[in-house]
């Protein structure tokens, strides 16, 4: 019985994939004009591949929330090029310095540092150019106002890019990152951009105040349980298995969950924040089994 649900599991998240990959290559900018190049190195770090699990959280939020139009559509390309842009800065020498993402050499190494950094400068600004698009299609244009703030804030200096601000300086501190910092650090580089996914899903479909603050709560800690996942990857897994390189964390001395609470603890953290998050969801009072799968297969996974 276990085995045909997981099957089936494994199955729709390879169409949901599917559906998610279509969508980015209908929003994705042509590679023509004296623009090309930089163009093409966007396109080639968002093609690349990845898990997609930002536009899939997004998705099924709103679907949790009941929405079923394609105004969501644009909402989701937006998010992977956010996602995708903070990627190709993440890597750069200035940076993590990484050779490897998405199992491919990063954008830096292929088209050079100057083109790497306008690759991601253009998709961030792009992501904005085409969640607006939205506005152009049906469904209700207070909600795409709302999603779209909640979009711009999470990815900003109050979101991901403050927790990279203070993932870049808390390089070499060494035992002076105490948890709270690095709780800090994970909250926003991380779990900006999932909380991001999952509010705009569920503002999109029409859900509450109330309820869109509950889905922030449980996407803060997925987006944790996601970054403590992540660290513990860098530690254990391959760059056959990750696609990017491992070791990474270690190299530029970052303290990571894995450095301040050892790897046996960060498991059980990661795991009791997955299972407090899909309770939360459950509260709610909506269901979407495909979203609680998808929430319990971040607890093993090994990419
Ligand atoms: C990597 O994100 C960066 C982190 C926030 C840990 P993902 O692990 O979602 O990367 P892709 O999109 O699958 O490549
Ligand atoms: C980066 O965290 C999170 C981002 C906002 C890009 P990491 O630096 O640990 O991500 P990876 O391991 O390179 O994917
Ligand atoms: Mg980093
Ligand atoms: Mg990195
Ligand atoms: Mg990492």
């Amino acid at each position: 019985m276990k085995m045909v649900s997981w099957m089936n599991f494994k199955e729709e998240l390879k169409d949901r994939v599917d559906h998610i990959e279509a969508i980015l290559k209908e929003y994705l900018p042509k590679e023509e004009g004296w623009q090309k190049t930089v163009i093409a190195a966007m396109n080639y770090s968002v093609l690349a591949g990845g898990k997609r699990l930002r536009p899939m959280l997004m998705e099924e939020t709103y679907r949790l929330f009941g929405g079923k139009g394609r105004e969501i559509e644009p909402f989701m390309a937006a998010i992977e090029m956010i996602h995708t842009y903070s990627l190709v800065h993440d890597d750069l020498p200035a940076m993590d310095n990484d050779e490897y993402r998405r199992g491919r050499k990063t954008t830096h190494v292929v088209y050079g540092e100057a083109m790497a950094i306008l690759a991601g400068d253009g998709l961030l600004n792009y992501a904005f150019e085409t969640a607006m698009k939205s506005f152009a299609m049906e469904g209700d244009l207070e909600k795409k106002a709302r999603a779209l703030s909640v979009l711009a804030q999470k990815a900003g200096i109050y979101g991901m890019i403050g927790g990279q601000t203070a993932d870049i300086e808390a390089e070499d501190l060494g035992d002076q990152v105490t948890a709270g910092h690095l709780m800090f650090i994970h909250a926003h580089k991380t779990s900006a951009l999932i909380e991001a996914a999952m509010m705009t899903g569920a503002i999109l479909a029409g859900a509450s105040q109330e309820e869109t603050a509950q889905i922030e709560k449980a996407a803060y800690e997925i987006g944790i349980a996601f970054q403590i996942q992540d660290d513990i990857l860098d530690v254990t897994s391959t760059l056959e298995m990750l696609g990017k390189p491992i070791g990474s964390d270690a190299k530029n001395h970052k303290t990571t969950y894995v450095t301040l609470k050892g790897l046996e603890e960060s498991r059980k953290e990661q795991q009791e924040l997955s299972l407090h998050a899909i309770e939360t969801i459950r509260s709610i009072g909506y269901s979407n089994d495909f979203l609680m799968e998808l929430v319990t297969s971040l607890i093993t996974r090994e990419k």
